[in-house]
């Protein structure tokens, strides 16, 4: 969907740095992105033709959801959510425990904002595991929402992170692969 234009003006700003933060990981290094903003613009736009008309909230993922994710909420003119990582929000709030490769994580967004039988898309840069995203999807289902689209600047196919969202029959998009 996104231009050959913009892909390529994307993957020649984009900084792919190898072995961080740990060996074997390649890092996607976005912040390029906004030092230019008529990209950024162009990033947004891309993303916001993508949801126009179809969702009635955003959901972004702290943090780097939240770089691209409030700017495609107010151009839909919707409202934005804030899924946060444990212990930053004040109660009360609803949270949700996932699988880290070592571990667990939980994020959490406070009750009462995302409203029942909202329309709801959720928004990352980046698609990885998806693990996060399937914990953010849940995190939306268990307050009455429904989850009809996910988005990401970029969405790594090799970490199969597609699979874990089928479940929730959304609309996947991303801008680069
Ligand atoms: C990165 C990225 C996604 C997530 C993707 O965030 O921004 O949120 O990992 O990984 P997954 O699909 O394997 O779950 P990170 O947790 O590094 O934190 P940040 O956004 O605060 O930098
Ligand atoms: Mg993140």
């Amino acid at each position: 969907m996104a231009s050959q234009e913009l892909i390529s003006k994307l993957e020649a700003t984009i900084e792919n740095i190898a072995d961080f933060p740990i060996p074997g990981i390649q890092f996607k290094d976005i912040s390029s992105i906004f030092l230019d903003p008529k990209l950024y613009e162009e990033v947004i736009e891309d993303l916001v033709k993508f949801s126009k008309g179809k969702v009635d909230a955003v959901c972004g993922i702290e943090s780097r959801g939240y770089l691209f994710g409030i700017a495609i909420a107010v151009a839909l003119e919707v409202p934005f959510i804030l899924i946060r990582k444990k212990g930053k929000l004040p109660p009360p709030i609803i949270s949700e425990k996932y699988d880290l490769e070592y571990g667990s994580a939980e994020i959490e967004t406070r009750e009462g904002q995302i409203k029942k039988g909202q329309r709801i898309l959720i928004h990352d840069d980046l698609l990885a595991t998806g693990g996060t995203t399937e914990a953010a999807a849940k995190l939306v289902k268990k307050q009455g929402a429904e989850v009809v689209q996910f988005s990401f600047l970029i969405g790594l196919k090799d970490l199969k992170g597609e699979e874990k969202l089928k479940k929730f029959n959304a609309e996947i998009y991303h801008t680069l692969e």
